[in-house]
């Protein structure tokens, strides 16, 4: 499909970019992913990723930045990554065209005689904005064939309440189109199913819940409220503290799930996102800061693992039903969050087609009832 695209060779010197994906996979461009902890990124290390069926290469130059470059060569599209970095130009390991490392451009082709008049530095290799946040490598992954806005927001970053904290970082693989591990991490009504442990919830435990939820920029939030008496976290905190526990949890687009819980001065902030990889591949990076003095790193990745590895399983699983195209449902209240997902999807790609505002799925608070 698009190979036959890819592999038409251009003979000028224009810069040869993006090529669109074949089909639309139901990604949305123009938004902030992180593509990896900033902890791999070492040394003049290569490090390749894949965002949004974009192959990528990254690396740091020698005075600590990271960059992002396509990870094909404008050449002949070998990927970059065979090549080298030398702390600030990254070579091909084809004919030696080398690249400036942050903005793509070229620098020199070793095989240009003192005749040819080819304008070197007009060739760019494909490269991204990047920035580094929370542990994490981000990158901007703009839509394919358009060029780059004049200004981009900043990356996500996490918040915190306090100066001294512990912060710790998780992650997992879903073999999972975007939609469903993004309507997976908000399901509501997996929870008593999926998550069952001695150290969260029975299934016994199942009641009815109502909850506020109200709309915000590209996307919602469940107004602050008093997390379940049922979970044992929640129970000690207030304990501890003698306060109310207060969590707003939030829903933005792309792919962004926050979570914090405050207590008096004792605050606990998280992240999920859900990031797509290909369009059958997507992965879940959490990161998760607090200032709870009882709460090591090491317990909280212990049950945090289980946690996604629960969900993992559950997809895996899905995934298997999936492959056979059944028809599915979404049902009332407890899909209604994965249904505001599919509108305000739907709705940003419709406003972006048109330049008209962004139309929001909720017009104000609704009340969602449920069992979980
Ligand atoms: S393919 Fe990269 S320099 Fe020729
Ligand atoms: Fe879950």
């Amino acid at each position: 499909m698009s190979e036959a695209v890819r592999t038409t060779l251009r003979t000028d010197a224009e810069p040869t970019q993006e090529t669109a994906p074949a089909m639309d996979a139901g990604f949305l461009w123009d938004f902030w992913y992180p593509a990896v902890r900033s902890s791999e990124i070492t040394g003049q290390r290569l490090l390749t990723a894949m965002l949004l069926e974009v192959p990528l290469v990254l690396g740091r130059t020698s005075e600590g930045k990271v960059f992002a470059m396509r990870d094909s060569c404008p050449h002949r599209g070998i990927p970059l990554s065979y090549g080298r970095l030398d702390g600030k130009v990254v070579e091909c390991c084809y004919h030696g065209w080398r690249f400036e490392a942050c903005t793509g451009q070229c620098v020199e082709i070793p095989s240009l005689s003192g005749q040819d008049k080819l304008k070197v530095e007009r060739i760019f290799a494909g490269h991204c904005p990047c920035e580094e946040r929370d542990g994490y490598v981000w990158v901007y992954m703009n839509s394919p064939g358009t060029r780059l806005p004049e200004t981009i927001p900043a990356a996500p970053a996490l918040t915190v309440f306090s100066g001294k904290y512990t912060i710790t970082h998780l992650s997992c693989e879903l073999p999972s189109h975007i939609d469903h591990g993004i309507i997976g991490l908000m399901d509501p009504a997996h929870g008593p199913f999926v998550h069952q442990s001695w150290f969260w919830r029975k299934r016994g435990s199942i009641h009815e819940k109502a909850k506020w939820f109200e709309p915000i920029p590209n996307g919602f939030r469940m107004s602050p409220h008093s997390p379940s008496a049922n979970s044992a976290p929640y129970r000690l905190l207030k304990k501890i503290t003698g306060e109310p526990v207060t969590t707003t949890i939030d829903f933005v687009l792309p792919n962004i799930r926050t979570e914090e819980d405050r207590s008096g001065k004792l605050w606990f902030s998280s992240r999920a996102t859900v990031t797509p990889v290909r369009r059958d591949l997507c992965r879940i990076d959490f990161v998760a800061a607090w200032n709870l003095f009882f709460l090591p790193a090491s317990i909280f990745r212990m049950f945090g693992r289980v946690f996604l590895r629960q969900d993992q399983q559950t997809m895996i699983r899905q995934a298997e039903g999936l492959r056979h195209n059944p028809r599915l449902m979404l049902i009332d209240d407890a899909d209604r969050p994965a249904k505001w997902y599919f509108a305000l999807k739907a709705n940003l790609i419709e406003s972006r087609r048109t330049g008209a505002p962004m139309v929001h799925p909720l017009n104000g608070p609704v009340m969602l009832r449920w069992r979980s």
